[in-house]
């Protein structure tokens, strides 16, 4: 590939950016200083380095962030936080972009990468990837609900949502509050509030746990992220979970 290929897609900014850094003489490859970004380099075996630093060639990054409140899911926005702006000036890349959109006001779970192709596996409503949400619900949560749920049913603008695993994890029956875990594999415009508004409740508090088989780390705290290990990559990808 070319070098300045090679340099923007590791994360050394645009082409022009490339072109400029190869201007100072900081580029070498296999000790030899390069100027031009059409020198043909390959990734696996030559050595391209930066200041003397070999430089390892990575062409998609693949992030979890456990995405707070307030903040919205897109690369940009006017008004708004969006979740690239808590990507430290390293790590952002224009080409980044959150899989999948959770509400302003919904935290937890959200995966960010440049990987447009794992992006639309996971996006697919024919792979049926889990994703699960655990919730604070105003109302009490009933077995009629967990049935319903179960077969799949019409929201209140008649469209169907399918067949999801809604838990009890808890109920306070003079508050009239319930926490659940519900798992959904579609991705419908708020599909989890409208879900309990078909039930006549209210989602006051929403989070995501998992997609496929990968959990929320909960040792990131609210607006943290990192990189995902290539295990957790395959966990991302793996429809079936067995731990619950
Ligand atoms: N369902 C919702 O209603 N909101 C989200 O953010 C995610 C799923």
């Amino acid at each position: 590939m070319r070098l300045d290929k090679f340099l923007a897609d590791t994360g050394w900014g645009s082409r022009k950016e490339v072109k400029k850094l190869l201007k100072q003489g900081v580029i070498t490859v296999n000790d030899l200083v390069k100027k031009d970004g059409k020198t043909q380099v390959d990734e696996n075996s030559d050595r391209v380095a930066y200041a003397g630093e070999i430089l390892h060639y990575q062409k998609y990054f693949y992030y979890m962030l456990h995405k707070p409140q307030g903040v919205i899911s897109a690369t940009e926005d006017k008004y708004d936080e969006t979740v690239l702006d808590l990507l430290s000036d390293e790590d952002f890349r224009e080409d980044l972009f959150p899989v999948g959109r959770l509400d302003k006001d919904t935290e937890g779970l959200l995966v960010l990468t440049n990987d447009g192709q794992l992006a639309h596996r996971l996006l697919s409503p024919k792979k049926h990837v889990d994703k699960e949400y655990f919730a604070r619900i105003s109302g009490v949560v009933t077995e009629e609900d967990i049935q319903m749920f179960k077969e799949g049913f019409a929201l209140k603008n008649g469209e169907t949502v399918k067949s999801s695993q809604l838990f009890i994890d808890s109920i306070d029956d003079s508050e009239k509050l319930s926490e659940i875990r519900l798992v959904i594999q579609e991705g419908k415009f708020h599909q989890v509030k409208r879900m309990f508004e078909a039930v006549d409740k209210k989602v006051v508090y929403l989070k995501r746990l998992r997609m496929g088989a990968l959990y929320l780390d909960e040792a990131l705290a609210l607006g943290e992220y990192r990189p995902l290990t290539e295990n957790e990559l395959i966990l991302l990808e793996t429809r079936v979970c067995l731990k619950r």
